[in-house]
């Protein structure tokens, strides 16, 4: 028998979610190109084209987004629950805990029901928006803002976050960064989510674990992390010195890097042409100069060993420059992510089969018990 470290190459399903070739740089939902979604759709639209399979017809559309918006609203006791966590709680572990709560306001109890699927779905989309932005008033000591229901979901999300509504074409390039976050084939949260789903456990307990898998610093938690290193490099002219210090010590460069792509992330692309677009019109800001000097050091270095920015690295100034706090950032990231993991469950029950891996012992045997008196 062989350790597969990281499962890194071994198919654990067969998905007709979404496609990466990592050599080439491209990502497809359901077989269309990201692009063509981006330029085309929104991230409710994706969404339902992520769990369904198929893009909504205008009334199956509207009917989802109704669903969506009749659940955005917080029951008065998740509302108490949050002003009850100690404030300096990091946003994601605040999400973990409340996702699985929510359980207790949907009837569709049965993880095997399809009921169960569509209200998990729209009940999560609907309420985490809302819990993000209630959360981050709440440790401001401000009121949290209501949803605004004629707003599209990402322009909600940003105005229930500051309590004033954005600029319409940031806006829409943040709905269409969530689209750009909604799914990522089998990594490790997704993987989390379907191993949760195979001992039957119901979609709240799936995405929470799943939120708690992003949030580590080799997953979504990088972005917060990219926000943190370019924040710390006080001048352009630091950033070679930087770089090579990091690589040196051997550190990982936050934002660079994938297990997947061997070449540039097609969605770092995409968020680099939005940002480029925003410079033209709003105007550039420090972080985003930083990191376009940052990007051309780090591939001089890393670019050799197929070492490119990834989606973590250019969302961070994104969000940035959107006002979006830092350690709110993996949360969006898990926001866009529900449609995705819940995708992933939802096809997983068809042929369930509980994951139960195994292991090469190495340990000893028979070995006996000493009393506490005469351990060394
Ligand atoms: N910075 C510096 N070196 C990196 C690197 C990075 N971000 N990512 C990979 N490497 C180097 C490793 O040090 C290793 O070098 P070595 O062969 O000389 O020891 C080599 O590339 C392979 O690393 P490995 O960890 O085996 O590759 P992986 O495919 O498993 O790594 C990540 C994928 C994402 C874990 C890795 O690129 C990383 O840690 N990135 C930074 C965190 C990040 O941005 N995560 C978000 C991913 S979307």
């Amino acid at each position: 028998m062989k350790v597969y470290s990281g499962l890194a190459g071994i198919p654990v399903v067969r998905s007709s979610i979404s496609y990466i070739d990592g050599q080439k740089g491209i990502l497809e939902y359901r077989g269309i190109p990201i692009q063509e979604l981006v330029d085309n759709s929104n991230y409710l639209e994706t969404a339902y084209l992520l769990v369904f399979g198929k893009l909504p017809s205008v009334q199956e559309y509207e009917s989802f987004v109704n669903d969506i918006k009749n659940n955005l609203n917080l029951p008065n006791s998740i509302l108490q629950f949050l002003k009850d966590i100690p404030s300096d709680t990091h946003p994601m572990k605040v999400l973990q805990s409340i996702v699985p709560v929510l359980s207790a306001f949907d009837e569709n109890k049965d993880v095997l029901d399809s009921e169960h699927h569509y209200s998990a779905l729209v009940n999560l989309l609907g309420k985490v928006p809302t819990i993000l932005t209630a959360w981050k008033m709440i440790t401001e000591g401000r009121k949290p803002v209501e949803p605004d229901q004629s707003l599209s979901y990402g322009e909600n999300f940003l105005y229930m976050l500051t309590g004033e509504k954005p600029e319409k074409e940031l806006a829409e390039m943040f709905d269409k960064c969530l689209i750009l976050h909604a799914e990522h084939t089998i990594n490790a949260s997704t993987f989390t989510a379907i191993v949760v789903v195979s001992t039957l456990a119901d979609f709240y307990s799936c995405v929470s674990s799943a939120i708690g898998s992003l949030s580590g610093r080799l997953h979504g938690g990088a972005n917060e992390r990219v926000y943190y290193m370019l924040n710390e490099i006080k001048s352009v002219k630091d950033i070679p010195e930087y770089i090579d210090k990091k690589l040196e010590k051997k550190e990982r460069i936050m934002g660079f890097g994938h297990r997947v792509y061997k070449t540039y992330d097609p969605r770092a692309k995409i968020i680099k042409s939005f940002l480029e677009k925003i410079a033209d019109k709003y105007g550039s800001n420090e972080l985003l100069e930083k990191a376009k000097v940052f990007e051309e050091y780090a591939l001089s270095k890393l670019s050799g060993k197929r070492i490119y920015p990834n989606i973590d690295f250019y969302t961070a100034v994104f969000y940035n420059y959107l006002g979006i706090p830092p350690n709110f950032y993996t949360t969006v990231f898990a926001m866009a992510r529900t449609a995705g993991w819940i995708a992933h469950c939802k096809e997983y029950l068809k042929e369930n089969k509980l994951f139960r891996p195994t292991q090469i012992y190495d340990g000893g045997h028979n070995i006996h018990y000493v009393p506490p008196d005469r351990r060394l």
